[in-house]
């Protein structure tokens, strides 16, 4: 069983006033809590250097990078600029990404590519919208995210899967316990069957409306390793009761 992670996604939340909130975080991690569960914040990229200076328990990610190693693209960041920052890992392929940027698989893959070339984790998203879900083809669907953005040379070290049904992210909305268990074991199938023994490594978090009154049922699925936050994450009380559901 891989160490479980919660990782909060501040998605375009965060000025350097929010950093306090961060150090709130750090303050309520304990040793003990970190021998069960690993904690990661993902900011925006402007508040990664900051933070960086004052995290000491709670690993840093970033939010999406090109897939180039540099070069002429105004406005974006490259995987190494991100882990220049502080980040240890990269979201890559998240819903609002693929929706809002028309990212399909082949750039997610090759933007979790680029983020192994640095020696960064990518944590890759997947998930079905609503009406996927409800026409009965979510785990076909979620399986071919999984297929076509995962590079080969995934591992539990450098790759993280984060399953996020669309219509959960923000709503309040969650799945039923039996559906995300469901979704999970096929990933970890898929997993396994690909990458062999390796596949039992790799983390599957859940993400969509994890809040602390439903982080402890749905962290104790078989085969969810951990959460991806949003809301939830922005403040330091509420991210720590999801984080000690581990305790
Ligand atoms: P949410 O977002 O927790 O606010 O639903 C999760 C995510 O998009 O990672």
């Amino acid at each position: 069983m891989p160490k479980p992670l919660v990782a909060g996604n501040w998605k375009m939340n965060g000025t350097k006033s929010s950093v306090a909130e961060f150090k709130a975080i750090e303050l309520g991690v304990e040793p003990s809590l970190l021998e069960k569960v690993d904690i990661m914040i993902c900011p925006p990229a402007t508040l990664l250097s900051n933070m960086n200076e004052h995290a000491e328990y709670i690993q840093l990610g970033a939010q999406d990078c090109h897939h180039n190693e540099s070069g002429a693209h105004t406005g974006d960041l490259s995987a190494a600029m991100l882990v220049d920052g502080g980040a240890g890992a990269i979201i890559v392929g998240h819903s609002e990404r693929r929706a809002d940027h028309n990212e399909n698989n082949d750039l997610i893959m090759a933007k979790a590519d680029a983020s192994h070339n640095v020696g960064a984790i990518a944590i890759i998203c997947v998930g079905e919208t609503r009406n996927e879900r409800d026409s009965g083809k979510a785990i076909d669907i979620v399986l071919s995210q999984v297929k076509n953005s995962t590079p080969d040379n995934a591992n539990g070290k450098n790759t993280i899967l984060a399953y996020e049904p669309v219509w959960a992210i923000g709503t309040g909305l969650v799945p039923t316990i039996e559906d995300v268990q469901a979704m999970h074991f096929a990933i970890r199938k898929y997993l396994v069957n690909r990458f062999g023994d390796e596949g039992i490594n790799i983390r599957i978090l859940y993400g969509g409306s994890v809040k602390p009154s439903n982080a402890k049922e749905l962290m104790a699925i078989e085969n969810v390793n951990g959460a991806l936050v949003g809301g939830a994450s922005l403040k330091a009380d509420d991210f720590l009761a999801i984080a000690k559901t581990y305790i």
